[in-house]
């Protein structure tokens, strides 16, 4: 019998695919006589008639040789693969093979396998594969909060609250001749509204986790000293840059050092940060200071990179601490609040 006009004789699969890990690393084959043939993905494959997911994972994965056991879901992925005409919904489970070599024992399906790890897998990689690892990633980066309070021995480094602003106001209003040099947006606060403008955008950077501005105070007397804040976080590294400016007259008393430490500590503790950068003139002296004082590393001067507060590109210098240098240690210790 024919079809009706319009039916789409087109269908969606069911596929599952088994992330299996050791330490750092994840357990990738290479398709071969398939969809998606000479990319790398987990081991996976079409769910049979009457089978259960997690026992398609199991199976599909037992085809590498490995011993593998103890399924556990951890996504679903919508993989429209367009130029290739398929579409598959797979689902993914995390599985177990502590022990043993594995091995392209089902060579019709793989060419290669191999240990990988997560920081450096294969360029090509099979496209369900890389929307599982989307989505992984975005949805582990958005379950991250920093802290939105910090103490240390004088100082807390907070997230802005609305009430702040007639302080925030007076401290650029009374600095402007001393910050104007180095930051772009002094002149941008001309009023306490404007302050309120401020605020309400950088509490949405932290609502969206794109920005964590913090204003940096006085711990005995509350008063508001300046401001820092984690920038332009790259959620995939796990990088963040620090900014940071203070008031005139509280210049000289290691304030900067002692918050710009503590918001480090914390985006290595509670952010799980690999590298935080802070970037500047090469003639702000004292700014060089604050990382140069916490161990961080003078790695860069990139030449004619930023146009800020001046009209011509000009070169800024990048000093960075890492996951694995010494220098986290010696973070100025923190307690955290909420
Ligand atoms: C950049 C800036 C924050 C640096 O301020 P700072 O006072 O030099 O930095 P700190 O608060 O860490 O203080 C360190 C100084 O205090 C001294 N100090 C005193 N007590 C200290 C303590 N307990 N711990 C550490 N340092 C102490 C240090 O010796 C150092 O002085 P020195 O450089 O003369 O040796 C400030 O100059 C500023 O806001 N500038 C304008 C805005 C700006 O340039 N922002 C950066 C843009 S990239």
């Amino acid at each position: 019998m024919p079809d009706a006009p319009g039916r789409d004789d087109r269908w969606v699969g069911v596929g599952v695919g088994a992330v299996i890990t050791r330490g750092e690393q994840v357990l990738l084959l290479q398709r071969a006589n398939v969809h998606g043939a000479g990319t790398w993905s987990t081991p996976g494959g079409h769910v049979e008639f009457g089978e259960s997911l997690e026992d398609a994972a199991v199976r599909e994965a037992r085809e590498t040789g490995l011993h593998v056991t103890n399924p556990r879901l951890v996504g679903i992925t919508n993989d429209v693969m367009e130029a290739e005409g398929a579409h598959y919904v797979t689902v993914w489970f995390a599985c177990d093979a502590p022990e043993g070599a594995a091995r392209v024992a089902a060579s019709y399906e793989m060419s290669d396998v191999g240990w990988f790890s997560w920081r450096d897998l294969p360029e090509a990689l099979f496209a369900p594969f890389r929307n599982f690892l989307d989505e992984h990633r975005s949805k582990h980066a958005r379950s991250l909060d920093p802290a939105p309070r910090i103490d240390t021995e004088r100082l807390v480094v907070r997230r802005y609250e609305w009430t702040d602003a007639r302080a925030f106001f007076g401290a650029i209003d009374g600095s402007r001749a001393f910050l104007r040099p180095w930051l772009p947006w002094v002149d941008d606060h001309v009023s306490v509204d404007r302050a309120t403008h401020m605020i309400s955008r950088s509490r949405a950077g932290w609502e969206r986790r794109s920005d964590f501005a913090v204003g940096i105070f006085d711990r005995a007397t509350g008063e508001l000293l300046g401001g820092s804040g984690l920038h332009n976080p790259n959620w995939d590294v796990r990088s963040f840059e620090v900014g940071y400016w203070m008031r005139a007259d509280v210049e000289g008393r290691g304030i900067m050092t002692e918050a710009v430490g503590a918001l480090t500590r914390m985006a290595f503790e509670v952010l799980g940060a690999t590298r935080v950068e802070a970037r500047m003139h090469p003639e702000n002296e004292r700014s060089q200071g604050v990382p140069r004082r916490l161990g961080f590393t003078r790695e860069a001067q990139l030449r004619r990179s930023v146009l800020i507060a001046s009209p011509e590109p000009r070169d800024q210098v990048v000093w960075s601490l890492v996951k694995g240098d010494d220098g986290i240690a010696d973070l100025p210790a923190v307690r955290y609040g909420a």
